[in-house]
Formats: structure tokens, sequence, C-alpha cells
């Protein structure tokens, strides 16, 4: 059964269509949200109302659906500036325009793509907005114990992220460890990306700072329309 949320991702994913003219070079992200862009983006394509566009995937999974769909693949050292990229997040924090990403473990590459980008176009549903989650920090592995011994005297909590289907942790797409900081959301500002990265052994870190449209699914039509610079 589709639900509520399903649909309101899906209107915002139709909305996005929007941006997207013949021609483009597409950085595509990942996640539940962005999988409807894809499916609605080839059913396009194949139709023959899009045309020559080529994506740039950020994750395996993304990788493998814009294939299925038949879209021409390439990556950011054909096009290291795509026209737009298009993609999810796990939270939008309204007040201090920024946003957090990282919790399908994709962050690394999805940061690449979504700062490389000319254009930036978010798709949420409302839940994401102001929601309390962690930062995903994607870490060197070698490095772990030392990054987290260096985020704990930041005074944030860090967990190693665990998964299922294989012993311990979750291995990222590039090979590395992801570690989620669970700090005071108030705490949190533009300036945390930039402290985090500092930390050597840190690849990089889910808080994204850039001018973006974030297109939000208030309903399964509505998608409201938000400018962070
Ligand atoms: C992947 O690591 C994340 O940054 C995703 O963009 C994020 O989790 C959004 O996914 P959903 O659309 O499934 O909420």
């Amino acid at each position: 059964m589709t639900t509520d949320i399903e649909y309101k991702k899906m209107a915002v994913a139709r909305e996005a269509l929007s941006f997207i003219e013949d021609g483009m070079i597409i950085g595509v992200g990942s996640g539940s949200t962005v999988r409807y862009f894809i499916d609605f983006l080839g059913k396009m394509y194949r139709e023959g109302k899009i045309r020559d566009i080529v994506g740039l995937p950020t994750s395996f999974e993304t990788r493998r659906l814009l294939l299925k769909n038949g879209i021409k693949l390439a990556s950011l050292w054909e096009y290291p500036e795509p026209d737009i990229a298009i993609d999810g997040a796990d939270s939008i924090l309204m007040d201090k325009n920024l946003i957090i990403k990282g919790l399908g473990g994709a962050l690394l590459q999805e940061k690449l793509m979504d700062y490389a980008a000319k254009k930036l176009i978010i798709i949420v549903d409302e839940s994401k907005m102001n929601k309390e989650v962690p930062v995903p920090i994607e870490v060197f592995p070698i490095a772990l114990e030392y990054v987290i011994l260096r985020l704990k005297k930041l005074g944030g909590n860090p967990k190693i992220r665990e998964g299922t289907g294989k012993l311990w942790p979750v291995i990222s797409d590039n090979g590395n460890f992801i570690i989620d900081l669970y700090m005071r959301m108030k705490e949190l500002d533009k300036n945390t990306e930039v402290i985090l990265n500092s930390i050597p052994g840190v690849f990089e870190n889910g808080i994204f700072v850039r001018k973006m449209t974030i297109l939000v699914g208030i309903d399964s039509k509505k998608a409201e329309k938000l400018e962070f610079n």
C-alpha cells in the first residue's frame, strides 16, 4: 500500500522534473525520494520527452537505477561541473540554512556532486523539517579511534554505524567507516562542517551548506519551495 509519505516523496520527485532540460548533465543523489525521481526521469526519457541527458550517480544504488532506466552514465571526471544535482536529505534546519545528509551512507559522493553542480535541488517530504538526526561522518578506517577521540573532545557523542547482513561496521561505497555524531542541534552551525572536516582521517561530513532550492512535499500534489543562500 502506498502511504501518505510516499505520495509526498512522489510529489517532490515529479516537481524536480520541471528543472530538467534537454542536454543536461545531471548529478543524481541517493535515497528513496531520489529513486522516484529516477523512475520518472527514465519514463520521460524513454518516451522521448527529454533528450540527450547524462546522469552522474552518487552511489552504487543510483548507478544501478540509472542504468536500469537506460540513462547514459558518466562521472565528475568527464563533467566536473554538472548543470544540476537532484538529491534528498535527512534533515532541513530552517533557521540555520543548512541540511544534513548521509543517513543512507552516501554522503561523500553526494557532497562532491552537490557542491560541484551549478544548481542544487533538494527533494524531501515534510517529515524532514528540523528533524533531530546525528551528523554522519565518513572516516578512513585506520583513523577510526583517533577521530572518535577528537569528536568526544569536541563534546559530541560519536557512534560507529553498524548494519545488518555483515558483522560489525557498515562499509561505505568508498570502502570507509561511518561515524554518526550525536550532538545538540542548537550547537550545530555552518562552522561545524569545517571543524569536522579539519580532523585528519575525516573524508567528509553530512552538513551541507551552499545555495540550494529545497522542494518540500506537503501532500500528494503540493510542494513548497524554499531557497537557502
Ligand atoms: C543518503 O546518504 C542520504 O544523504 C539521502 O540523501 C537521504 O538519506 C535521503 O533519503 P530518503 O529520500 O530515503 O529520505
